[in-house]
């Protein structure tokens, strides 16, 4: 029986310190976060759990449930164990502990090198992405279920024209809840079609004329949640709920070590970093002792700049968050085939230099030869990805991220590719 070892008390701003009771509903932004400064984000606060157990259940959801916040905000309020879990059961229909398995792979070095591989593919939605997005929709239900749902079943919304949106889509389709999904003019037709196919209302987002600088679709979601819809995103800064339950994967690849068909010991986990929610999840999930390397692509790597700028300003970690608008800069045309992590900023990229620095991790950059060859290497397991899906995989390619000798290495499988949109702003 695995004991539990932490457990979530609360949210706290990563930039101002503003902290948040755990009781409190709909805690997706911190207070201080307004239009005009939206650089606060709400990170979770864990402490270690008095002595309880985690429940036996092949769902992640249920039996990691008492590590999470939208766990502690029902029992806040009085919900019993019991009620918990059939709410945990209800919109994990289908989550299941993921395979992680050994992989020979050629990394282009003479011999086979075994890498370990948890594959995300066959998840909820296709992807991690349903992760993070069943601890937003947990905390909605839980909220519901103590009566504190203010103005009912308030529709929920997104900026994403990938995974999100098709993981989005899928859970808001099972739990009967309404969904707008905001996709660019470059879209590409055929995920717009499985989203309306799933019930999701799309909306195509040119760019008006008045619009200032970003991402259109962004700025259209941020309209709707500002007129009430619920932020349905794997964005920290716009719901700091998605760093909740994504945190699952990082406990299963934790929990696999030692286990019987896991790898005796993990060194380091490379993962791909598009927003950085996933590296965060993943960092928090494994804990310090064992090293995050997070890698982007050379034609978008605003993670890798913002954090060699850093180092080359000597800021230490506390000067970070009053330097986050000379640090976390947009990228400037992003461009790879890996399309799922072409965000111009990384969002989350304050949680990404922690779990980085506290675990001896560093930000890898790409060419994008690696990231085609890495295509090539990861279709040798046998598991159909897609580009972004396999980013990590390039990593192992270059000086920088090889495998040392006797190291052991995993990276995350996620997503299958569905086709590209044709970019009308030239990016
Ligand atoms: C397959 C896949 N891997 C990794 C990522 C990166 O996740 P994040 O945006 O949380 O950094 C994404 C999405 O952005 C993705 O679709
Ligand atoms: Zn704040």
């Amino acid at each position: 029986m695995r004991t539990q070892q932490d457990a979530v008390v609360g949210w706290r701003c990563a930039v101002c310190g503003t902290m948040v009771d755990v009781a409190t509903p709909y805690p997706f932004t911190c207070p201080r976060s307004s239009p005009a400064d939206r650089r606060h984000v709400l990170h979770p606060v864990v402490e270690p759990a008095a002595n309880g157990e985690l429940l036996d259940d092949p769902n992640p959801l249920v039996a990691y449930g008492p590590r999470m916040g939208w766990w502690a905000f029902g029992a806040s309020h009085g919900l019993a164990e019991p009620v918990l879990v059939e709410v945990a059961r209800d919109v994990g229909t289908g989550f299941e502990v993921t395979p992680f398995g050994a992989h020979d792979l050629d990394l282009r070095r003479g011999a086979p090198e075994t890498v370990w591989v948890k594959d995300e593919t066959g998840n909820v939605g296709g992807s991690h992405k349903s992760r993070h997005l069943a601890g937003i929709l947990l905390h909605l239900r839980i909220a519901e279920t103590i009566g504190l749902a203010t103005g009912g079943r308030r529709t929920l919304a997104i900026a994403s024209c990938g995974n999100a949106a098709i993981a989005a889509a899928t859970l808001a389709r099972r739990a009967e809840w309404p969904l707008r999904v905001f996709v660019p003019e470059w879209a590409p037709a055929g995920v717009l079609a499985l989203i309306e196919s799933l019930g999701a209302e799309v909306e195509v987002c040119p760019r008006r004329d008045d619009d200032p600088p970003g991402d259109p679709a962004m700025l259209r979601f941020r309209e709707a949640v500002s007129g009430g819809a619920l932020p349905f995103t794997v964005q920290g800064p716009e719901n700091a709920l998605c760093l909740d339950a994504g945190r699952t994967i990082g406990w299963e690849i934790a929990d696999a070590v030692g286990a019987p068909g896991g790898p005796p010991v993990v060194d380091r986990v490379v993962v791909q970093v598009g927003g950085g929610a996933l590296a965060a999840c993943v960092g928090w999930g494994l804990g310090p002792r064992i090293r995050l390397d997070t890698v982007q692509t050379q034609g978008c790597a605003p993670l890798a700049r913002a954090w060699w700028r850093a180092r080359d300003a000597g800021y230490d970690s506390d000067q970070l968050p009053g330097r986050w608008a000379e640090l976390m800069v947009p990228w400037d045309r992003p461009q790879s085939i890996a399309d799922g992590i072409l965000d111009d900023e990384t969002y989350d990229w304050l949680a990404d230099f922690a779990v980085m620095e506290a675990s001896g991790g560093n930000p890898i950059v790409v060419p994008e030869e690696a990231v085609v060859d890495a295509v090539r290497v990861a279709a040798s397991t046998g598991i159909e990805v897609s580009a972004t899906g396999s980013a990590a995989v390039a990593a192992l390619l270059v000086a920088d991220g090889q495998p040392g000798p006797g190291e052991t290495v995993a990276v995350i499988f996620s997503g299958v590719e569905r086709g590209r949109g044709e970019r009308s702003d030239g990016a």
